[in-house]
């Protein structure tokens, strides 16, 4: 099944973008990782980044339509967008919110997120590592063992 992995404003930057906080891998970087441990999962991972919010919205409805599961960085939109939380409600299939950074060990405006009550689960705080936590949730979620 497809996975899309959705990525918001300002992941174009990764890699020189704030290293101490974000790490030093490129958004590319987190692709390939993706790509590598979906194959290994026997998902595909369909990739996208935009700093445009009605882009990720479109790209929900989207993947409501072809694909299994979502992995999603909205970046600082997870902390103001309605319009990804309906977005996420609007779709019958599940979102992951993920992010880099623990973002509960952050500044105050971090610690709200509008999307995760929108979402079946939220990782945050391993870095890259939480892109490929994220995928292991939604292999889990859509082929259930258990
Ligand atoms: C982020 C955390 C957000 O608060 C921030 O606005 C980002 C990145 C993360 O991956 O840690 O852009 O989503």
């Amino acid at each position: 099944s497809t996975i899309y992995v959705l990525n918001g404003p300002n992941l174009n930057a990764l890699g020189k973008r704030e290293p101490g906080i974000y790490g030093a891998l490129t958004l590319a970087d987190i692709e390939a990782m993706c790509v590598a441990e979906g194959a290994r999962l026997g998902l595909e991972i369909v990739f996208r980044q935009s700093n445009h919010e009605g882009d990720l919205v479109d790209w929900f409805h989207e993947a409501g339509e072809k694909a299994a599961g979502i992995a999603v960085n909205a970046g600082a939109y997870t902390h103001t967008s309605i319009a990804l939380h309906d977005a996420a409600k609007a779709i019958g299939i599940p979102v992951v919110e993920l992010h880099l950074s623990n973002v509960h060990a952050r500044e105050e405006f971090r610690h709200t997120s509008l999307l995760a009550p929108a979402a079946k689960g939220v990782i945050c705080g391993f870095g890259a590592d939480s892109y490929i936590l994220a995928l292991n949730a939604l292999k889990t979620l859509t082929h259930p063992t258990r």
